[in-house]
């Protein structure tokens, strides 16, 4: 039985963030090259700055779609792959990422809470559909038929993220909690240490620096995620 300070481990929930593709060639948000630094958050991610200027939201968004095929997963996406098809209980991923490496890694099950590059929503007809290639405001939903009301599936400040039901739930019955690659400023994610803290769940923390939440860990592991991942992964397969 897999056990971690031990207790018992059967149901784990991995959290990640961008400090997790990083290795990939995917810049972070807050780091001191991070696409925050060179863009003005408010001017890009909210409903407000689509609003005021979809060109810049488009060519944005476009840009970093274009970008994933340049880069390829790393060892963190494939040691969490490996964890979720080896380990004997349950593993539910969770990521604020919205680019696709999880799954070119191998993971079968990601829920993106914050969207995903690789889709687009209709705001006539609701629908996600893939994206085909660049998109615009002058763009037809592929499921409606409906011009200009395609914008990217990403959830912006101010807006309530996918799945919140399913991964509350998720947390409230795991065993294991492990936070890798986020910097804990973002809720409701940098929240959910607490939840699953308060659901009596181990918490292990991975990330190059401590984050702003390190204090609900109870294992800090400093490092790049492509190490200290395949680490940690080797020793809950070990058990
Ligand atoms: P951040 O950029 O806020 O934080 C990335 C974290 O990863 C930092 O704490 C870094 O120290 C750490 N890090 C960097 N390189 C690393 C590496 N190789 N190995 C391990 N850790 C590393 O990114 P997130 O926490 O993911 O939301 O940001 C959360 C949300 O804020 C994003 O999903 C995005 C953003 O606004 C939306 O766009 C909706």
């Amino acid at each position: 039985m897999t056990q971690v300070n031990g207790r018992p481990i059967n149901r784990i929930v991995i959290l990640t963030g961008a400090g997790v593709s990083a290795e990939s060639g995917l810049a972070t948000f807050r780091d001191s090259d991070g696409l925050w630094e060179k863009h003005d958050p408010m001017e890009i991610a909210t409903p407000e700055a689509f609003e005021r200027d979809p060109a810049l939201v488009y060519r944005f968004y476009n840009a970093r779609r274009n970008q994933l095929q340049d880069v390829e997963p790393n060892e963190a996406h494939r040691s969490f792959a490996r964890l979720q098809s080896q380990f004997s209980g349950d593993v539910f991923l969770v990521t604020q990422n919205v680019d696709d490496l999880h799954e070119r890694g191998g993971s079968e099950q990601v829920c993106h809470m914050h969207g995903q590059l690789n889709s687009m929503l209709c705001v006539a007809c609701s629908q996600a559909q893939p994206v085909p290639g660049d998109y615009d405001g002058t763009t037809y939903c592929p499921a409606c038929g409906v011009a200009g009301k395609l914008r990217p599936d990403i959830v912006w400040f101010g807006e309530i993220p996918y799945q919140m039901d399913t991964i509350v739930s998720m947390l409230r019955n795991c065993d294991l909690f492990i936070a890798a690659g986020t910097s804990g400023v973002v809720y409701p994610a940098a929240g959910f240490v607490q939840e699953a803290l308060a659901a009596g769940a181990q918490t292990i923390e991975i990330n190059r620096e401590v984050s702003e939440v390190t204090g609900y860990f109870h294992q800090q592991r400093c490092g790049v995620a492509s190490r200290e991942v395949t680490a940690l992964v080797e020793e809950l397969l070990a058990d």
